[in-house]
């Protein structure tokens, strides 16, 4: 099971927007430093198509009215986390367990995900867009998998996982629809849109599992 897809929709799912700074946006956040990852909630009619989101209703995913916007400074390392509470144990689902994501900006950024060691313990925090996470150390966690977001992906955000921005000139903005209800978790959503999906074997220049 891979943690990341690249969609093969017979819609566009975004719309041509300007891939430059998302207006005010930069000014916001302009200057935060590399250690800082940002998130706000934008509406997704700003960037999805109509036509796209009836195709993906017509299968049963439905999506929250707001997407994430993530500001990945140049040269950020984000955190190593999982999206959600696990911190008590549990594993109750939030809207956070997958997302659609497309990213643009940067020239060279990964995503990664990992296992966690056995015993590890984590923490619970909340975003600025009021999400909660769990953080990992570097040292709490083994590497899996890591891909190229390079086209809108489907991935998993119940695992400990990070994105690097490589590029120290371009920020990495990225936008990520998130579901409601249905299809909680990984197995489930990944089978429903399996006829929609590249395999992962035309993705080897992008992707590569740590085995
Ligand atoms: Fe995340």
């Amino acid at each position: 099971m891979n943690n990341f897809y690249q969609l093969n929709l017979p819609v566009q799912l975004f719309k041509n927007f300007d891939h430059g700074d998302p207006p005010g946006w930069r000014a916001r956040w302009g200057d935060v430093p590399p250690t800082r990852w940002e998130v706000a909630r934008v509406s997704v009619t700003d960037y999805v198509n109509s036509q796209a989101l009836s195709f993906l209703d017509n299968l049963g995913i439905k999506f929250q009215q707001e997407s994430l916007l993530f500001y990945g400074p140049p040269g950020a390392k984000v955190f190593i986390h999982t999206d959600g509470d696990k911190s008590a144990g549990t594993d109750t689902w939030s809207e956070m367990s997958w997302g659609i994501n497309y990213s643009w900006g940067s020239l060279d950024s990964d995503m990664i995900w990992y296992k966690p060691k056995e015993d590890t313990t984590v923490d619970l925090h909340y975003t600025a867009a009021n999400n909660p996470y769990t953080l990992y150390t570097d040292d709490q966690v083994i590497e899996i998998e890591r891909c190229k977001l390079v086209a809108p992906s489907i991935v998993r955000n119940d695992i400990p996982h990070r994105v690097i921005n490589y590029d120290t000139v371009n920020p990495r903005w990225c936008i990520s629809l998130r579901p409601v209800s249905e299809f909680k978790s990984w197995e489930a959503i990944t089978l429903q849109i399996k006829d929609y999906l590249l395999n992962v074997s035309d993705l080897e220049f992008n992707c590569h599992a740590v085995r």
